[in-house]
């Protein structure tokens, strides 16, 4: 299978599936736009509990907004994101197509015609709409491109309402848009993202050391989404390359289909978003501390993790194909905590009444573990198996007639230890085991804890 080859089985198994569907499709869809699905939403949602669970509710340092996205424009001019948030554009001159110019291989010939390319020029990557009536220029804002100056804005609101003592964070989850010149590779490259970012605001003299721990908190969450460690790599951002309010930006790239690409940044702001927002509102964003009574402007490190990119680096890593019973089987080996469905109940028969009664119990009775417990009676068992494989159900659980412990309508053989058992069947190998409710009950709230 080539790498082109295994993103386009990622793009319909997810479309297939209902994971993820593109963006306005009846009309042609709209580029840079994608819609989750039923089991999308809920993968998704996994990521961002976990991460609100490890990156916030978990410590007592941090905090949670949840700020609006539009803002008052002159946000984005005191953070440089109206003169600066641009990419380089090139035009071709016979077919009008428009490139990113850091994309093409430095050519000055066209990719899609061989035309001549225009010259570069800096394209602002804001979108732009008007607040309220009038449509002049007075009334433009702008959809927010990063969620970090809604953070930014609420610093002195949790400062004042919560008086927490430094080092202390507030983190978010929530939209951001970019115009992007050229939106691709699926759910990688969006006009309209999420992410989840967090400000950590330190003394200045205590950056290095936040930074080390928020470096290994990405790594343990790459481990918690179950990303294999191999796949996931730091690149040193080169000065050049760093966002202007950056003094140190690492960048978690990760091996998707199309190469290695950035999943992940952790950048440190220094003091330059808090400086530049009370230089401009002329309000004073300085922390007072307490013990020493000495008054600073707290420099930041933020960690900042798509959501969408994480989603695609979870579904590719997890794409698998093999051989069994001399079928072609795709299962999506996720993570079980991250998984949209933990379990599926199954009775072997559905036509006959004791068994679907007693699967129905045995379904209630793992819901109390979790809620995504599944029910398919559907066809023969081996075709309910391969449709949980392929959305990455965990554990599969059939009851038959040994369940019942009911002699007559048994495989043959009178097994009265059998009684109240079922099979739990694995997902990457397919083996099975005979379990009792309350063992395969443990073996699922283990495997998602
Ligand atoms: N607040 C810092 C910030 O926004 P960024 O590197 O521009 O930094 C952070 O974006 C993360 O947001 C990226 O590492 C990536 O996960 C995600 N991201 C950025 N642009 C994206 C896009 N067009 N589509 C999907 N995700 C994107």
């Amino acid at each position: 299978m080539t790498e082109l080859h295994l993103m386009e089985k990622i793009v319909s198994l997810a479309k297939r599936r209902g994971f993820v569907f593109p963006g306005s499709e009846i009309y042609g869809g709209l580029a840079g736009t994608f819609d989750y699905g039923p089991l999308g939403v809920v993968l998704k949602e996994n990521v961002e509990r976990l991460w609100l669970q490890m990156f916030r509710d978990d410590r007592d340092d941090m905090h949670g907004v949840d700020a609006a996205i539009l803002m008052n424009p002159k946000i984005w001019e005191a953070s440089g994101h109206v003169s600066g948030f641009s990419d380089p554009l090139v035009e071709c001159g016979k077919c009008k197509k428009r490139f990113r110019a850091d994309h093409l291989d430095g050519s000055r010939k066209c990719p899609e015609c061989g035309g001549e390319l225009g010259e570069v020029r800096q394209f602002n990557m804001m979108f732009k709409t008007h607040a309220g009536a009038n449509e002049d220029t007075s009334a433009v804002v702008y959809l927010r491109p990063e969620t970090a100056g809604g953070i930014f804005m609420n610093f002195k609101n949790v400062v004042d309402a919560l008086h927490p003592k430094l080092p202390f964070g507030i983190a978010q989850i929530g939209k951001a848009f970019r115009n992007e010149i050229a939106p691709r590779d699926f759910i990688f490259r969006l006009r309209e993202l999420s992410q989840m970012e967090v400000e950590y605001f330190v003394a200045p003299s205590g950056w290095e050391q936040a930074f080390e721990e928020w470096r290994k908190m990405m790594h343990l969450f790459a481990e918690a989404v179950g990303l294999p460690q191999g796949m996931v790599h730091e690149l040193e951002v080169p000065t050049e390359d760093r966002a202007h309010y950056s003094k140190r930006t690492i960048d978690f790239e990760f091996d998707y289909p199309f190469g290695r690409k950035e999943l992940w940044g952790l950048a440190y702001r220094t003091d330059f978003d808090l400086l530049a927002h009370a230089n401009a509102s002329g309000t004073e964003l300085s922390y007072l501390d307490e013990e020493t009574k000495e008054k600073f402007i707290p420099h930041v490190i933020e960690p900042s993790l798509g959501v969408d990119r994480t989603v695609l680096a979870i579904l590719s890593s997890a794409y698998r194909e093999d051989d069994m019973n001399g079928e072609v089987r795709t299962y999506l080996a996720l993570a079980p905590r991250v998984a949209p469905v933990k379990a599926m109940v199954s009775p072997l028969l559905k036509n006959k009444p004791e068994l679907v009664a007693k699967a129905r119990e045995v379904r209630a009775e793992l819901k109390r573990v979790h809620p995504a417990i599944a029910w398919d009676d559907n066809g023969n068992i081996g075709k309910r198996y391969r449709r949980q494989d392929e959305i990455g159900t965990p554990f599969c659980i059939t009851i038959d007639f040994d369940t019942l412990g009911d002699p007559s309508t048994s495989s043959g053989q009178e097994r009265p230890d059998l009684k109240d058992t079922v099979t739990l069947r694995h997902r990457d190998t397919g083996t099975q085991e005979r379990l009792t409710i309350p063992e395969v009950a443990e073996r699922i709230r283990v495997a998602i804890e």
